[in-house]
């Protein structure tokens, strides 16, 4: 909760299926890239927000199937739940708020008039959120007649179309746009508005975002014809709304680029980290490049040469300790020699390493204490070990270099590893 009394430098609004996830690619390849992104030059002084349609239930079921970072702000059943933190703690003014002229009665006597409508699944039925499919060819009539039945009976709510097939009614208040409203209110009114927003989307609940004030839009490549036909009637000309060359997350950091928001280039982009420049050098760039090494290590992306080891040596502390999960100790040096054997172990596997909420604490002028959650996909399990790093730097200042000085690994409640030894880093 502290980070978000902080004024971000950079507040990204991101709606999840096919804008952060890429339902079309199986390795996550552009969300992972995005991952590794965030956590080493943006986690620190900005806010992640993800704005999605789906409700708590089909949310939480996409974090287990996707690696997905954790989010500052998570906005669900478009717009209609805003929740805090990892503990996701409801924003309850925000509700109150939505109760003007509307009633959850009256939507679904009035709805169940319509044959055309089906109703969605139960889970995704929410107070502020009466939710249906309807076919493409018959919505924008069933708007209309709904429209004019519900003003009739009283109500005053926003039906939405996105997909091409979902239909939502809220009420008016409501939607993504307005809990993003909602928020900048928020914070200004705190004292901490973000110095720049970005909003990123793919589909008819998103057009919302884009019409929000000062705020810069990304319309993923792969955005629907909806949206798309939305920013030709409302949008276009606007400088500071883009449609992306690149699909899904890709083209959230290419509008990182476009409109100079900040480090746009990932890790995961970084061929060579022996030729890794310093100038975005901070202690948690610092782990995640380390892990994305790691990774291509065991996929056997990358050369076992002896250089590597050399120069992963010459940034431990000689007499540095890592402390597994299991509570067994070791020193780096031979952590780092175990993996030498490992090189291209997990080649032609699914093997995947991320981390989560890298969060820097300085303990001295020099050196920090790393927190993060190291994830490890692995087939078809996930592992998780919280994670604490103290790193030193080598010189004064970053640029020279870090030297890491201990690691201690503890399991994930619920994502433990059943053989403890095969863990190496
Ligand atoms: C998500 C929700 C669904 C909603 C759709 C469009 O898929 O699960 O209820 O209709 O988003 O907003
Ligand atoms: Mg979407």
């Amino acid at each position: 909760m502290d980070r978000i009394t902080m004024a971000a430098r950079l507040m990204i609004i991101s709606d999840l299926d096919h804008t952060m996830v890429d339902h079309h690619d199986p390795e996550n390849m552009s969300l992972l890239r995005f991952n590794a992104l965030w956590e080493s030059n943006h986690r620190h002084d900005s806010l992640l927000v993800f704005s999605t349609g789906r409700s708590p239930t089909l949310y939480k079921q996409l974090r287990k199937e996707k690696p997905m970072l954790t989010p500052d702000i998570t906005i669900m059943s478009v717009g209609t739940e805003i929740t805090y933190g990892n503990l996701m703690l409801p924003d309850n003014g925000w509700v109150e708020v939505l109760n003007q002229k509307w009633d959850r009665n009256i939507v679904t006597e009035e709805t169940s008039k319509f044959s055309e409508l089906t109703l969605q699944a139960e889970t995704e039925q929410r107070p502020h959120k009466v939710s249906f499919y309807v076919d493409k060819t018959k919505a924008q009539t069933v708007m209309k007649e709904l429209s004019y039945c519900l003003e009739k009976r009283g109500l005053d709510v926003k039906i939405i179309y996105s997909g091409g097939m979902d239909l939502d009614i809220l009420p008016q208040g409501a939607g993504k746009g307005q809990a993003l409203a909602y928020l900048l209110k928020k914070f200004k009114t705190e004292g901490n508005p973000p110095t720049n927003t970005l909003v990123c989307g793919d589909s008819g609940n998103d057009a919302d975002l884009f019409s929000i004030p000062e705020v810069y839009g990304v319309m993923v490549s792969n955005a629907q014809e909806e949206l798309l036909q939305w920013h030709a009637e409302n949008a276009r000309g606007n400088p500071n709304i883009i449609h992306a060359k690149e699909r899904c997350a890709a083209g959230i950091i290419e509008a990182i680029g476009h409109f100079n928001l900040g480090p746009n280039t990932s890790p995961r982009d970084v061929a060579d980290f022996m030729e890794c420049k310093l100038e975005n050098a901070n202690p948690g760039h610092e782990v995640v490049k380390f892990y994305v090494f790691y990774e291509r290590w065991r996929r056997g992306e990358i050369d076992n040469c002896e250089t590597y080891i050399a120069s992963l040596k010459a940034s431990c502390d000689p007499s540095a300790i890592f402390v597994f999960p299991s509570g067994v100790e070791k020193t780096l040096h031979e952590c780092i020699h175990s993996m030498k054997g490992c090189h291209g172990d997990q080649k032609g596997k699914q093997f995947r390493i991320w981390v989560d909420r890298v969060l820097s604490t300085p303990i001295g002028s020099n050196t920090w204490l790393v927190k993060f959650d190291k994830w490890e996909l692995s087939g078809d399990e996930r592992y998780c070990c919280v994670t604490t790093v103290k790193i030193k730097a080598k010189g004064s200042s970053g640029s020279d270099g870090y030297v890491w000085v201990n690691v201690q690994q503890k399991w994930l409640e619920g994502f433990e590893k059943k053989d403890d030894s095969t863990v190496l880093f």
